[in-house]
């Protein structure tokens, strides 16, 4: 998968459908020949420049006239010294000089990937991993940089970070550390991003580059509802079904910037990493820093097949093997049934009704904890309010396995109510200072989580909780993002290292609650899917994908989710008409419809709903248990896009193309659906396949090329088709 040319100092990494080649050039530096479809073993060095012509300077240990890092395709760029393009790190010395040059020192392929502890990052388990480690040294700081480069057997994903090691005998400031970096040669691409809100995240938006920099990020302290951290780039002939595409995905959760920069000469500069804004990490002799990794794809089958990689890889190598195919619990959560005002009667009237229509696990939300009625106390104080469930949280549960159900619970632990025993016995455990004043969210402080012993007390607390109980389910929620960067822990020199820290802390605590109830599946929510991204995915197999469960912005919403992430790791509800976020109203088909692609669940208040919603309900259990493999394992195909049509449409097929399972949805409707087909993908061309609503048997290539004819149905009306081969 690694090849290295001594000759010509050339590496050649080869994934399933890739090429990435590169080479150290003869001033030095590590430069990119070629990121795309699979080439053979040629000298590709014919492809460096030769003839430069710009206004740029020729750095000092090139000099020769006209040759300037400006105009060299990089690996990992470097500031101060003729690249006027953004640079991937800033060091800065003691004396405040920040010009560097990164230059090839020496390298080592090993098989494997490297283990970053509980900074996520891709599993090697499973074996069919070489990792490339090319080591680089700033000729100006003498700071050391080691590039990674993962390759995985089958796959089109390659995993990238950098590493920092001061070797000098002062101290050294990193201004901006990146993870990767690199340049593509002059095209015509878009640049497509999943931007969105607070109920409404992961819209996808594609514009086109052009000269200067488009930069994703987030600088709220979590990777947020605003931006995701991934980037797609899509060459001028790329569509949904053909055409290269590349993506580049952070695995973090905490600020990311992700950049795109088109140069004087067209070519594109993308990199990305822990958002520098304000970032200032200090290392002292002998220290190291670890970037948290990229996962870059490339694909040439299109944006689908782009999507259909990134699943693929997440699930077999980010998400826990414990849980990544595992079948997932149907729950009900209490949450829009109940909000804050339940008791124990409230609870199991809704523990009954789902065991008669086939649930497996009950999820207590917010509000059993502390004195916790309302948004404005409670948080950090994580012991059951035994005044509001009379007979403690042993009441619910055991009604839970008298019903043959499991029972899950809801923790914010990285935030403090001001009105809580933990703010009162430990005011300076807030994240901000004191004389500046808190800006407060849904009444909430944020826990500083970048100081080991508040992450012990949390651990403690939620840990004696899920040792005390029978718990298997565990919804992991963080309503507000971070303003006063600030730890009075810190000193002066290191406060530009708060939200990195931070998000550390919020991983270790991740790790030793994950390793110490390995049997419970944590559920990762951030005010719905406002931290929807890899390194969640690899403590969390999923996620609340949004507050919004309304029938119609959910299909956007998971539609864009489906980009990037597979699946099994979007977390979907149905809840009531009208709709609590939108006050739309659809039916429970539509909801019950957009639901079955994820992690399925109701969340309502079901000891009030009529006796046929409760059958249809049953009747949507039973249906999903029957796709449930299919939406753990299969592939997806996106056949209609609701941003750019009136109906959405995706179609998940088995690995082994025996069968699929199709869900759509009309927007508006209209008379003329029925001269409308859709072309189904990814089928057995040569094979008879059935298409049981439809009554036929067909030809893979007949459903594949001349398609299906659309139903007629009513606003926002939805229609699922079970394909079979026979
Ligand atoms: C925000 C989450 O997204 C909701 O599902 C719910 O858990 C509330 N928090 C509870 O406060």
């Amino acid at each position: 998968m690694i090849a290295f040319d001594a000759k010509t100092n050339l590496f050649h990494l080869r994934g399933a459908s890739y090429s990435y080649v590169m080479f150290v050039n003869e001033w030095g530096y590590l430069q990119c020949l070629h990121y795309g479809g699979r080439v053979g073993g040629d000298n590709l060095t014919y492809l460096k420049q030769i003839d430069f012509k710009s206004f740029s300077p020729t750095p000092p240990d090139i000099l020769i006239e006209g040759v300037s890092l400006d105009l060299i395709p990089s690996e990992y760029a470097s500031f101060g010294q003729s690249d006027f393009r953004a640079p991937s790190a800033v060091i800065e010395q003691a004396d405040g000089a920040r010009m560097s040059r990164f230059r090839y020192c020496s390298h080592e392929i090993e098989e494997g990937a490297p283990d970053w502890g509980a900074l996520p990052h891709a599993r090697a388990e499973k074996g069919g991993a070489q990792t490339l480690s090319v080591r680089l040294k700033d000729a100006v700081s003498g700071m050391e940089i080691v590039l990674h480069y993962t390759v995985f057997e089958h796959s089109d994903v390659l995993v990238r970070n950098a590493e920092f090691y001061n070797g000098t005998n002062g101290k050294l400031y990193l201004n901006k550390a990146f993870s990767f970096c690199f340049d593509l040669p002059a095209d015509d691409y878009s640049l497509l991003r999943l931007a969105g809100r607070h109920q409404l995240e992961r819209m996808p938006e594609c514009t086109p580059l052009a000269h200067g920099t488009i930069r994703l990020s987030s600088e709220r302290g979590a990777s947020s509802h605003q931006m995701n951290p991934f980037m797609g780039l899509l060459k001028k002939d790329c569509t949904e079904h053909g055409g290269e595409c590349y993506g580049a995905a952070l695995c973090y959760s905490g600020s990311f910037a992700l950049t795109a920069e088109v140069s004087q000469s067209d070519t594109v500069r993308v990199q990305g990493g822990i958002c520098e804004e304000g970032f200032r990490w200090s290392l002292s002799a002998g220290e190291r820093f670890v970037t948290p990794q990229a996962f870059l794809a490339y694909s040439d089958r299109g944006l689908g097949g782009m999507s259909r990689a990134y699943a693929d890889f997440y699930r077999e190598r980010v998400i826990s093997p414990a849980f990544a195919y595992k079948r997932r619990p149907i729950v009900v959560n209490n949450w829009e049934a109940t909000y804050f005002d339940f008791d124990v009667e409230k609870l199991n009237a809704i523990v009954d009704e789902g065991a008669k229509i086939g649930i497996d696990t009950f999820v207590l939300d917010d509000g059993w904890f502390g004195i916790r009625n309302d948004p404005t106390s409670g948080l950090g104080d994580w012991s059951v309010n035994e005044e509001k469930l009379k007979g403690g949280l042993n009441a619910v549960i055991s009604h839970c396995k008298e019903k043959g159900m499991q029972f899950g619970l809801w923790f914010e632990p990285e935030m403090i109510s001001k009105n809580s025993e933990l703010f009162r016995s430990h005011p300076d455990w807030a994240v901000g200072k004191v004389s500046a004043g808190y800006c407060e969210s849904r009444h909430q402080l944020v826990l500083d989580f970048s100081r080991p012993e508040i992450v012990e007390a949390i651990y403690k607390q939620v840990s004696d909780i899920l040792s005390a109980y029978d718990i298997s389910y565990v919804k992991w929620d963080m309503n507000r993002h971070i303003t006063e960067q600030f730890s009075a822990a810190l000193p002066a020199d290191r406060q530009g290292e708060f939200t990195h820290r931070f998000i550390m802390g919020v991983y270790t605590l991740a790790d030793r609650l994950t390793r110490a109830f390995p049997n419970v599946l944590f559920e990762g929510c951030s005010g719905g899917g406002g931290r929807f991204d890899a390194g969640m995915l690899y403590y969390f197999p999923q996620i609340w994908t949004s507050d919004n469960t309304d029938g119609y912005d959910r299909v956007k919403i998971q539609y864009g989710t489906s980009i990037a992430y597979p699946l099994s790791a979007m977390s979907c509800h149905v809840s009531v008409c009208p709709n609590h976020q939108t006050k739309r109203t659809v039916s429970l088909k539509t909801r019950g419809d957009v639901a079955s692609l994820g992690a399925t669940g109701y969340e309502l208040d079901l000891s009030k709903l009529r006796a046929e919603e409760k059958e249809e309900m049953r009747l949507q259990i039973k249906a999903y248990r029957r796709v449930s493999r299919l939406i753990l394992e299969g592939d997806l195909y996106r056949l209609s896009d609701p941003f750019h049509s009136n109906y959405f449409c995706v179609q998940i097929v088995a690995k082994d193309r025996s069968e699929a399972y199709v869900v759509g949805e009309e927007i508006l409707t209209n008379s003329d659906d029925n001269l409308r087909r859709i072309r189904l993908q990814g089928l057995d061309g040569a094979a008879d396949y059935t298409v049981e609503e439809l009554g036929i048997t067909l030809k893979g290539d007949t459903l594949m090329r001349a398609g299906c004819i659309l139903p007629h149905l009513s606003d926002f009306g939805t229609w699922v088709w079970h394909i079979r081969k026979v």
